[in-house]
């Protein structure tokens, strides 16, 4: 899409806290558009599968740095929102990269300033890339609008109540056979526990961009929040010289 007065295919950034419903809605609206899509928290739960897989620990802040050095450059991704893969080198790890082990360690790898500085790196790549393809890309994580892509043509952050967020990541973790609890309160915890160490962090920590427009999914369809960003990005790419503000959301 071209139609926001550059000549550059257009950058969405969806930001927002875990199980927000980032990824099925950053999908979603590039499926409507036409548009790819990134996956940035995807790159770090890969470096984090391979700092676990090499059997190092956690707070050995030099050896997970070296980690980022030697596989950050081996990390591949298709950017297709029908089949978004992450690869180390010719590893799929796109699978293990959502098992508990991983989503328990990753907020501490996300953490390491040189890990984000590799990440940040490959995301600015795999947004250029797409762009000299003639791709619009939306891209998905917790610092795109802010750190990574600060002149995104259109910044969402994604929001919702803390219980509707870990009622949708149980019954994803169910649907995906990753467990076979229900336990909303301790899905609600851990997700507590992700936020505050994301939200604290020295280093990027997440926080809602200043031109975001926030957007509540807690008491929308999942059908609704994709209509309504889609929406939100047609009319801001545009009209963005008339237009600053969609009915119902707060920029
Ligand atoms: O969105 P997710 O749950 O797959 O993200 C995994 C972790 O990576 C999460 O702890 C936050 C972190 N992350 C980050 O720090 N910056 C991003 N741009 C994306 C994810």
């Amino acid at each position: 899409m071209t139609s926001h007065g550059s000549t550059d295919p257009v950058v969405v950034a969806i930001d927002g806290p875990a199980g927000s419903g980032k990824s099925s809605v950053a999908k979603g609206v590039a499926r409507v558009l036409g548009l790819v899509y990134l996956d940035s928290g995807a790159m770090y739960r890969a470096l984090t599968w391979a700092v676990l897989d090499q059997g190092i620990d956690l707070d050995d802040l030099q050896s997970v740095s070296e980690v980022a050095d030697r596989v950050g450059p081996t990390l591949a991704w298709s950017t297709d929102p029908d089949q978004p893969t992450t690869l180390i080198g010719d590893l799929d790890v796109s699978t293990a990269i959502r098992q508990a082990p991983v989503t328990s360690a990753v907020s501490h790898v996300a953490a390491v300033p040189r890990v984000r500085e590799v990440l940040v790196d490959c995301q600015r790549r795999a947004v250029s890339e797409a762009q000299q393809a003639g791709q619009g890309i939306v891209v998905e994580g917790r610092d795109i609008g802010s750190i990574v892509l600060p002149n995104a043509d259109v910044k969402i952050w994604l929001i919702a109540d803390p219980l509707v967020r870990a009622a949708r990541r149980a019954a994803e973790d169910v649907a995906a056979g990753r467990t076979v609890t229900t336990d909303v309160e301790a899905v609600a915890a851990d997700l507590a526990r992700r936020d505050t160490a994301d939200a604290t962090r020295a280093v990027s920590p997440t926080t809602r961009p200043v031109d975001a427009f926030e957007v509540d999914a807690s008491h929308l369809t999942l059908q609704e929040v994709i209509a309504l960003v889609a929406n939100i990005v047609s009319t801001h790419t545009s009209a963005q010289s008339t237009q600053s503000h969609v009915d119902g959301v707060s920029p």
